[in-house]
């Protein structure tokens, strides 16, 4: 073999290997999590050294604390944390260890913290499906969830209240995140609008924002019975337990954040009907663009042009495969939402770009 030859072949088993191993990633952040180093590097103020690391990790037993270190370079290189040359104040100068933008993301106390939607993905019962993705393949069954739990996944959240409130407490954080920025981007989508419901809406953490940023507005929450049982309705927001394939109560707006990615093209199809439904209902005679607010991803399927549209495109198809793996959804282009709105009987539609991937689609009757 030539050494051009044994390049490519070496290239190759790299790709390779780094597929194979790419869960690493996943499980070495996962573990760092699970032993609070974010928030110990935080609490220390400074550069933190090794040493300092260690002493700081109260439940570490003695004969692990080789391997600490090899915990962090994995997470330094793949960006968590950062080294960074400190002096201790007696001159001598080290290296320690500092957070960066991502995994300040990952901090108890940021009220952006996206640590309980990871702790949901990388949970077992929702890896575990995973396993069941090639059998699922050849199969009939409607999920490869399904497959590996013997039931869908609202069903096993309904049944299991420990992944249930593991759940929602991961949507929660993403819809913290998400609502934060909608609200403050898109005010105007809100204005004129008196009542708006909010389907599929969890516990309510994207409806308390939306009632608390709009106070004349009454914000109804939809979700299953088991999800909404218990919460407090309070001022201008409610908590309704229904199903949305069924009835969805009538208002000025519907909102439907991260739901149709869940579900296929004929159900996604119903839910938009109950929503036109729901805005359909004549009131007082006043004037409203009434109308179903869509927060979802478009998918652009571009070519690699740098290595930021590269990431772009990998947690679109990331996502794509999870829909497909956890539930009957995907992600859609712009051409496939078209198809499902004008099948609902929705005459016009509107696509604004608000968080990286995701975008507000509002639809109108
Ligand atoms: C992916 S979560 C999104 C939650 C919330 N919209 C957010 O983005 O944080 C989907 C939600 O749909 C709810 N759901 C599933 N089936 C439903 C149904 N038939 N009727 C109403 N809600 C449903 C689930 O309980 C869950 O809270």
């Amino acid at each position: 073999m030539d050494e051009a030859n044994v390049n490519e072949l070496l290239e190759a088993q790299a790709h390779v290997w780094n597929h194979i191993f790419s869960f690493i990633n996943s499980m070495s952040l996962n573990c760092a999590v699970d032993l609070g180093i974010p928030d110990i590097i935080q609490n220390h103020g400074q550069p933190m050294n090794l040493t300092e690391l260690l002493a700081a990790l109260p439940t570490l037993n003695p004969t692990k604390a080789r391997n600490i270190y090899r915990l962090m370079r994995i997470l330094v290189h793949s960006g968590f944390f950062a080294q960074q040359n400190f002096s201790h104040g007696d001159g001598v100068q080290e290296d320690g260890y500092v957070l960066t933008n991502a995994s300040r993301l990952l901090l108890k106390d940021n009220p952006l913290s996206v640590t309980p939607f990871l702790k949901v993905m990388l949970d077992p019962i929702l890896t575990k499906p995973w396993d069941f993705l090639g059998i699922w393949f050849q199969s009939n069954d409607c999920t490869p969830f399904g497959t590996a739990h013997g039931k869908e996944l609202w069903d096993y959240a309904c049944h299991d209240p420990k992944l249930g409130n593991l759940f929602n407490e991961g949507m929660a954080s993403d819809a913290r995140l998400v609502s934060s920025v909608l609200i403050d981007k898109c005010k105007g989508s809100f204005e004129g609008l008196d009542s708006l419901v909010d389907v599929g809406g969890g516990t309510g953490t994207v409806g308390k924002a939306i009632a608390h940023a709009f106070p004349h507005l009454n914000c109804t929450v939809l979700d299953l019975p088991h999800v909404v049982a218990g919460l407090k309705d309070s001022g201008n927001l409610k908590y309704v337990g229904g199903d949305m394939f069924e009835d969805v109560p009538a208002a000025d707006a519907v909102l439907l954040k991260s739901i149709l990615h869940d579900w296929n093209d004929d159900e996604c199809v119903k839910i938009l009907k109950r929503c036109k439904e729901a805005i359909s209902e004549q009131d007082k005679g006043v004037v409203i663009k009434k109308k179903v607010m869509i927060v979802d991803m478009v998918v652009m399927e571009k070519k690699k042009v740098n290595d930021e549209s590269f990431n772009l495109m990998e947690t679109q198809l990331f996502l794509d495969m999870l829909m497909m793996v956890l539930q009957t959804g995907r992600e859609r282009r712009e051409e496939e939402w078209a198809k499902l709105f004008f099948a609902a009987g929705f005459t016009n539609y509107n696509i604004t770009p608000i968080l990286g991937l995701r975008s507000l689609i509002e639809l109108f009757p």
